[in-house]
């Protein structure tokens, strides 16, 4: 049994929501620890989530994290970034000039110059920059790409990518809620908390991201100061057309994701809700309910018909990305990481653009 790797965390501390997915993720294979963490921005409650966790070590401030942990022998490997997203960049940063591998939540950042503060330290790290797009590790997403790779839909016509969420339907206030309603702390509204989800799954199947979107973004609730719902129209390069609604204010919405792609040759339907089915279309034969029995990538833990979800999907992202920092590179070529993220940010920048100038269409540039 090799070692487990020395996981480190930024953010995640008491009431926070993803940060604890994450720790269930790393730990569900075995393949890494957490020791140390800096899991608030305030000093006494990041000390008491560490010791409620059993860290071996809290830090105050992610920088003296940093520094503090490359200089010891037994130091993290890789550290999770599951901070508000205008602490993305400056945590990423810290971490990738220490050398130190960066598993950071999505959106990739809260401005286009954060974006590329993370890239600029990605270039000149030796460290690995992933970038959690969980959805993408999911058994029935996997095998969706692969048949859309091996021509099982022939050539993509259209594409319909949707994520609606109600949460946000009211003047909510919450931990979860505040920062995502704050431009300084989030950016963006829906479209970067799950627009950029559903950007980076339509284009992780079809193998093709868009090149120009026409886009409208609004913000239903008085007085919200983010966009709380979008509709984009897409085009791709190989003549492709296709579609993205993202909102929050969906009500009665939980955590709907959705992705629908037609070909010349078939099509695909596949739900979050349901996710462990996948309906493959071909062209003139009755649907096929493919389930995990049928996936080929081997990305799950028990046998089919025993429900996997949400969190094995993370803990499928945790288990490639040990075996890259073991030094296998095998698992990088679905690894969702920096080039994902930089996508999603140019999708952010040409909707909001395309908004702005009353639904005319721009191009996407990363
Ligand atoms: N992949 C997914 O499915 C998914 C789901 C939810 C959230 N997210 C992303 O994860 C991130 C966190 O979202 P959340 O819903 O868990 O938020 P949250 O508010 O529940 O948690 C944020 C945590 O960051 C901590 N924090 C704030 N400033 C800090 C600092 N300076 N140093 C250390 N910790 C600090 C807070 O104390 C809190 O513990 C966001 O970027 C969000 O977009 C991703």
């Amino acid at each position: 049994m090799t070692a487990p790797i020395p996981l480190g965390m930024v953010g995640g501390g008491e009431g926070a929501f993803i940060g604890a997915v994450h720790r269930i993720a790393a730990r569900m294979d075995g393949q890494f620890r957490l020791v140390a963490g800096a899991l608030s921005s305030d000093a006494d409650r990041a000390a008491a989530s560490a010791q409620a966790l059993g860290l071996d070590r809290s830090y105050d401030d992610f920088r003296q994290m940093a520094r503090a942990e490359a200089g010891r022998p037994d130091g993290i490997r890789a550290v999770s970034i599951v901070t508000p997203n205008h602490l993305h960049a400056p945590a990423a940063v810290a971490f990738l000039d220490a050398g130190i591998h960066v598993i950071c939540d999505k959106p990739l950042a809260a401005t286009p110059d954060q974006a590329r503060q993370i890239a600029d330290a990605a270039a000149r790290s030796t460290a690995r920059f992933f970038l959690t797009h969980n959805y993408c590790a999911l058994p029935m997403v996997r095998e969706a790409r692969a048949i859309v790779a091996e021509g099982g839909i022939g050539d993509l016509r259209l594409v319909q990518a949707e994520y609606l969420q109600g949460w946000l339907s009211g003047d909510v206030r919450s931990k979860q809620a505040d920062w995502r309603t704050d431009p300084a702390q989030a950016g963006a509204g829906a479209i970067g908390d799950i627009g950029t989800h559903a950007w980076q799954l339509a284009a992780f199947v079809t193998g093709q991201t868009p090149v120009a979107v026409s886009a409208e973004l609004s913000s239903m609730v008085p007085g919200r100061r983010v966009d709380d719902d979008v509709r984009a129209s897409l085009r791709y390069a190989s003549g492709a057309r296709g579609g993205l609604w993202a909102s929050q204010v969906a009500t009665g919405r939980e955590n709907g994701l959705s992705l629908r792609v037609f070909g010349t040759a078939g099509a695909l339907d596949w739900r979050l809700d349901d996710a462990e089915r996948l309906l493959h279309t071909p062209t003139g034969q009755p649907p096929r309910i493919l389930t995990r029995a049928q996936d080929r990538s081997g990305s799950f833990r028990t046998p089919p018909g025993h429900p996997e979800g949400y969190l094995e999907g993370f803990a499928n992202l945790y288990a490639d990305i040990a075996a890259v920092i073991r030094g296998d590179n095998g698992p990088l070529s679905r690894l969702p990481g920096l080039a994902d993220g930089l996508s999603g940010m140019g999708f952010i920048a040409a909707a909001q653009e395309s908004s702005a100038r009353d639904g005319a269409w721009v191009e996407v540039r990363p």
